[in-house]
């Protein structure tokens, strides 16, 4: 069951997306080469507790961390430490946040410092692939025209989506159902209604798709060792069509 939610509850969920929005700009604000990345953890951790939230990663499944910090062909799900930023290295920051037993998820990459052209063009497509996908989140489309419209839009500029992790439903939990592939045939899987709040969330590789999990359980990084990018946004279908809830207001 994919749950519909009301008013109340997408008001609920758009306050923790907006904590989520407000605490990647923090850390979008520290990246510079030769920052600590276990210090953007800090900082995103105190922001989210001064407000009376949670950080939502912390201690799910077992992560260690409040954010999901993954450097050039780390994927997803890289484990903040004492390594220091460098310039030409890419991140992607994934923040989750709990207030008021409602969920809020979203990831972006940023540069750190100047980077080159493949990395950017990759950032910038695994960005356009999220507005692509968001974009066929509307009442009366089915799920997976989000999922081929995603991987159309990467294959098309000549990158590929990772397969093995996905997006998913969002609210009462972090992860709830449905999955949301990158990738597939459109018009496939259930019927997309108004009040769905969903987390659309692309991971882009510059080669190939396979990924592999690193020895500290968490990290997932490309197998060729190109780097990759992800961008998520958790958003609400409503009568007027998708509508963006993990952004600055
Ligand atoms: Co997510």
């Amino acid at each position: 069951m994919i749950a519909i939610r009301n008013a109340r509850e997408i008001e609920l969920i758009r306050q923790s997306c907006q904590m989520v929005a407000d605490a990647l700009d923090l850390a979008e604000q520290m990246i510079k080469p030769g920052v600590r990345i276990i210090d953007i953890d800090k900082a995103v951790e105190d922001l989210i507790r001064s407000r009376n939230a949670r950080p939502a990663f912390k201690g799910f499944r077992g992560f260690p961390a409040s954010i999901c910090a993954s450097v050039d062909d780390q994927v997803v799900h890289g484990i903040p430490d004492e390594r220091t930023l460098q310039e030409g290295q890419i991140i992607s920051i994934d923040i989750g946040v709990e207030q008021n037993n409602y969920f809020g998820d979203a990831a972006r990459t940023y540069a750190v410092g100047e980077i080159d052209e493949d990395k950017a063009r990759l950032m910038l497509v695994t960005k356009e692939s999220l507005l692509k996908g968001i974009e066929q989140a509307k009442k009366g489309n089915r799920l997976s025209d989000i999922s081929h419209a995603v991987q159309k839009h990467v294959e098309k500029a000549g990158f590929s989506v990772v397969r093995e992790l996905v997006g998913h439903g969002i609210g009462e939990e972090l992860h709830e159902e449905p999955q949301i592939p990158n990738y597939g045939r459109p018009n496939r899987g259930p019927r997309l209604k108004i009040g769905m709040v969903l987390a659309i969330e692309p991971m882009v590789n510059m080669g190939g798709y396979q990924v592999e999990t690193a020895d500290d359980k968490w990290t997932v990084l490309t197998m060729d060792g190109l780097p990759s990018a992800h961008f998520e946004h958790t958003i609400v279908i409503t009568e007027r069509g998708p509508e963006i809830l993990s952004i600055n207001k």
